[in-house]
């Protein structure tokens, strides 16, 4: 194993939640960040080919396998060879935002961030820290290509700026994409850790408006997915399904990370609830990982029964992501009526576990495309 991951398990098993609360915060989200640029720029020595069966055939691309990270693991466009030589089905760069943005820092603590292993759990305050479309889709265009490994981008309006200037400005940033060849494009409208507005009428505003200004004007198909949080109540899902439809969209990403701290504390190892419970008390955030697999199992099925009635006549596809860990988790999530999933947090312990295998490891019993 190599020093970067061997440095990882350290990390992961340090019994930081017994230190006191400000130092353990300090060191996990210090450690994150060095960690992780350390771990992005990694090239294994070997490639993983996911078994054929695993290929997934939506919106005319070929995914070579189902998994792949969600949004915010390669904000900036880093870890593509990695994610290619592990053998992710695909590759997520961003969130980004138009202007580059660093990060929150809060109590002295650059981009707040916790990790509960007993509960297979992090807590992330980061503040969408990206360097902005223009530098990332300049590194995007310079990627080189693999078969069956599509290249997505998730964005999100600046939040900071009023719509009638963020608008424009994200409008901007997808044509920059699109010129520099991603396949898809996930829209972020559920990040927790900064001030946007997520009342129903400012999503149908930017939702509207988007669709508007970019979907009807797609000279090359790029699929645009929504992603939203798992917070999301069964009526609005559905309401919302129906208007992504209507209006042209994708598919839906469900989804992001919850802010139903108190709801979900039950998920979390007794010795870490203290922990868990300063952090959202000082810095908020999203609880991410084994807690949210619940949810996201019972939003996807019901969009999946919902689609199934409704009987789209475009192609429209769920995404599902949030407290996949094992294999059992993808199976699930592809059983449950997810096209694709995306992980994060269960990446991490599996990488721990697993190292350069992770992918391999959850493709085991994989079905093949229905
Ligand atoms: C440290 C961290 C940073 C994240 N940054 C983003 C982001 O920039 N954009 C986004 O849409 N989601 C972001 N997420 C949410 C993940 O993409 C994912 O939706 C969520 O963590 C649930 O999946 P998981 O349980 O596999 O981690 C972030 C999550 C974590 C843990």
């Amino acid at each position: 194993m190599s020093l970067r991951l061997r440095l990882l398990r350290w990390g992961h098993r340090l019994p930081l939640h017994r230190l006191p609360f400000h130092l353990s915060v300090a060191l996990s989200s210090w450690g994150r960040r060095h960690l992780w640029k350390l771990l992005a720029e990694r090239v294994p020595a070997t490639v993983t080919t996911p078994p054929p069966h695993a290929a997934r055939h939506l919106w005319g691309l070929c995914f070579r396998a189902p998994l792949f990270n969600a949004a915010g693991m390669f904000k900036y466009g880093e870890g593509y060879e990695l994610a290619y030589r592990q053998g992710a089905g695909a590759y997520l760069a961003g969130t980004a935002t138009d202007l580059p943005r660093r990060g929150r820092i809060s109590a002295g603590i650059c981009q707040p961030f916790a990790s509960y292993p007993r509960s297979r759990a992090a807590l992330n305050a980061l503040g969408l820290p990206n360097p902005g479309h223009s530098a990332l889709a300049r590194r995007i265009a310079r990627l080189p290509r693999y078969p069956g490994f599509p290249i997505g981008v998730s964005v999100a309006v600046d939040p900071e700026l009023p719509p009638e200037e963020a608008l424009p400005r994200l409008l901007g940033g997808l044509r920059q994409y699109v010129d520099a060849g991603v396949d898809f494009i996930e829209l972020n409208e559920s990040c927790p850790n900064v001030p946007h507005n997520a009342s129903w009428r400012a999503v149908e505003f930017r939702l509207r408006w988007l669709a508007e200004h970019f979907l009807q004007h797609r000279e090359r198909f790029v699929p645009v997915v929504v992603k939203v949080s798992l917070d999301l109540s069964p009526e609005m899902l559905t309401v919302l399904l129906h208007l992504l439809l209507h209006l042209g969209y994708d598919g839906i990403t469900l989804g992001n990370t919850s802010t139903a701290y108190e709801a979900l504390l039950p998920a979390i190892a007794p010795e870490e609830q203290p922990a868990y419970s300063h952090f959202w008390q000082r810095f908020g955030g999203g609880i991410s990982g084994a807690p949210l697999r619940e949810r996201r199992r019972e939003l996807i099925r019901l969009a999946s029964a919902w689609l199934a009635q409704s009987r789209p006549e475009r192609e429209f596809h769920l995404i599902a992501a949030g407290g996949i860990l094992c294999p059992d988790d993808l199976t699930a999530a592809l059983a449950d009526g997810a096209s694709l999933a995306q992980w994060y947090t269960g990446y991490l312990f599996a990488l721990d576990e697993h190292g350069d295998a992770l992918y391999r490891h959850m493709y085991a019993g994989i079905p093949a495309d229905p």
